[in-house]
C-alpha cells in the first residue's frame, strides 16, 4: 500500500479530528523520516517536539525492547521500579520534590489544576479556586486544560467548560495584578508559548509575576509540556529566568516518543494529594518509564541540551537572514530550538510547498512557521532546511509580485 491508498482508507474509518498532511511516514532515523512511498524528509516537526533525540535513538529502542520483554504494564496498586527511578531523576533535574505520572500533556495539566485547587482546600481556603491563564495559551484538549486554554477557536461547541478561569495578556504585569482576586489560587503559563504562536515570556515580567504570586500566596504552574526537556537550550525553560515554579508539567519529549506525562511539585503542594485523590491506569507504567530513563541518560551523556542551545542560536541566525531578505517575514522569535517565523500571510501554503521539497514544518496560529527539529540536529541539516525554505519563500514572493504586476492598474 502506498500513501494514497492508506490515506483513502483512513478517510473512511478515522474520525476526522485532524487536518493531516498527505503523506504516511513509516520509518525514521535521527532527523530524517521516510514515507511509505520511500520519499525522504528532514523532520523539523519531530512529532511536535516529541522526538527530541531524533527518530529511533538506539538507546531508547533498546530500553523499550528489553523492558517489553520483562514487564510492559503494572498497576499503580503496586510499586513500579522504573517509575521510582524516573521519579528520582526528575526530582534531581528540576529541583522540585515529588512527581505524579500520567500519559499526556493535557493529563499532566489536569492533574496540576486539581492539585492547586486541592492545596487551597486543604488549607481551609475553599473559596480559592480561580486560576489565571494567559492569552494565546495552549494547555490541552480535555475539559479542564481546554478551560485554561485562551483560544476561543478551540472551545466553540464544547461549552460549558470547567468554570473558574480568567485570562490576561502575557507580559503585562499590571493586567495580571488586576486579575488577582480573593478567589485566585494559581496561575498557569507556558514560559514559551508554542501552539499559540511562539511567544516568549519576558524575563523581568516572569520574575516579577513569580514574586507577586509568592507575596499573595498564589501557586505558580509552569506548563513545560512543549518548551521543557531541553527544547530551549536548558533542561527546563524556567532556568532561563532564575525562578522555580511550585508546580511543573511535562510530557512530549520525556519518553523519547512513548506516551507519558508528569506533574512535579514542591513538597508542601504535593502533599495536597492523598491516596484516592487522583490516579491513572497507565500513568508511570514500566514501558514508558524505561523509555524515559533511556531518553534522559542519552540526553545527559550525549550533550543534547548544549546542542539544542548551539543549534538553536544557529537556526535563529539563519532565519533572521531570511527575515532580512524576504519582506513577507514579519518576525523571528522563540528560544533555543522552539522558534517561530511570523509571515505576512497564512503559512499553510509554505508548509505544503516545503513538504514537497522534502522538509516537514508546521504552522502555529495560522501565520507562524514553527521550527521544532530534534535537539540532536546538525548544522548541515539546518542549512539544508533553510535552503529549502528560502527557495519556497522566493517562489512565493515571485508569485505575489507577478500577481501585483498583472493586477489592473488605476
Ligand atoms: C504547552 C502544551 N501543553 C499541553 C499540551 C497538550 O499535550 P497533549 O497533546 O500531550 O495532551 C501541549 C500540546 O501541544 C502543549 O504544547
Amino acid at each position: 500500500m502506498g500513501n494514497r491508498e492508506i490515506i483513502a482508507r483512513g478517510e473512511q474509518c478515522l474520525i476526522n479530528a485532524y487536518a493531516r498532511a498527505g503523506i504516511v511516514p513509516v520509518e525514521g532515523r535521527g532527523v530524517r523520516v521516510w514515507d511509505v512511498d520511500g520519499r525522504e524528509y528532514l523532520d523539523f516537526v519531530a512529532g511536535v517536539a516529541v522526538n527530541a533525540l531524533g527518530h529511533c535513538h538506539p538507546r531508547v529502542v533498546a530500553a523499550i525492547t528489553s523492558q517489553a520483554a520483562r514487564l510492559i504494564h503494572c498497576s499503580n496498586l503496586y510499586w513500579i521500579e522504573p517509575q521510582v527511578r524516573l521519579g528520582e531523576e526528575l526530582v534531581r533535574l528540576t529541583g522540585l520534590d515529588r512527581v505524579f505520572f500520567c500519559n499526556s500533556g493535557t493529563e499532566a495539566n489536569e492533574a496540576a489544576l486539581k492539585l492547586v485547587r486541592k492545596y487551597a482546600y486543604e488549607r481551609g481556603e475553599q473559596g480559592r479556586y480561580e486560576i489565571i491563564a494567559m492569552e494565546h495559551s495552549f494547555h490541552g484538549r480535555t475539559m479542564g486544560s481546554l478551560a485554561a486554554t485562551a483560544q476561543s477557536k478551540l472551545k466553540g461547541g464544547f461549552e460549558p467548560l470547567v468554570p473558574g478561569f480568567k485570562y490576561v495578556p502575557l507580559n503585562d504585569l499590571s493586567a495580571f495584578e488586576s486579575a488577582i482576586g480573593p478567589q485566585t489560587c494559581a496561575v498557569i503559563l507556558e514560559p514559551v508559548q508554542g501552539e499559540g504562536g511562539v511567544y516568549v515570556a519576558a524575563a523581568d515580567y516572569l520574575r516579577q509575576l513569580v514574586a507577586l504570586c509568592r507575596e499573595r500566596g498564589i501557586l505558580v504552574i509552569f506548563d513545560e509540556v512543549q518548551c521543557g526537556m531541553g527544547r530551549t537550550g536548558r533542561w527546563f525553560a524556567f532556568e532561563h529566568y532564575g525562578v522555580v515554579p511550585d508546580v511543573l508539567t511535562l510530557a512530549k519529549a520525556l519518553a523519547g516518543g512513548v506516551p507519558i506525562g508528569a506533574v512535579l511539585a514542591r513538597e508542601e503542594v504535593a502533599r495536597a494529594f492523598r491516596p484516592g485523590d487522583h490516579g491513572s491506569t497507565f500513568g508511570g507504567n514500566p514501558l514508558a518509564c524505561a523509555a524515559a530513563l533511556a531518553t534522559l541518560a542519552a540526553m545527559e551523556e550525549e550533550g543534547v541540551v548544549a546542542n539544542a542551545a548551539r543549534q538553536g542560536a544557529y537556526l535563529r541566525a539563519r532565519l533572521e537572514e531570511l527575515a532580512a531578505s524576504f519582506s513577507c517575514v514579519r518576525e523571528v522569535r522563540g528560544l533555543g530550538l522552539l522558534l517561530g517565523m511570523e509571515l505576512a500571510f497564512p503559512g499553510q501554503a509554505i508548509v505544503d510547498a516545503c513538504q514537497q521539497q522534502g522538509l516537514l514544518l508546521n504552522c502555529a496560529a495560522g501565520s507562524v512557521l514553527r521550527f521544532l527539529p530534534p535537539l540532536t540536529v546538525a548544522k548541515e541539516e539546518i542549512d539544508r532546511a533553510v535552503e529549502i525554505l528560502a527557495g519556497v519563500l522566493a517562489a512565493k514572493e515571485a508569485e505575489e509580485g507577478g500577481k501585483l504586476m498583472q493586477a489592473p492598474q488605476g
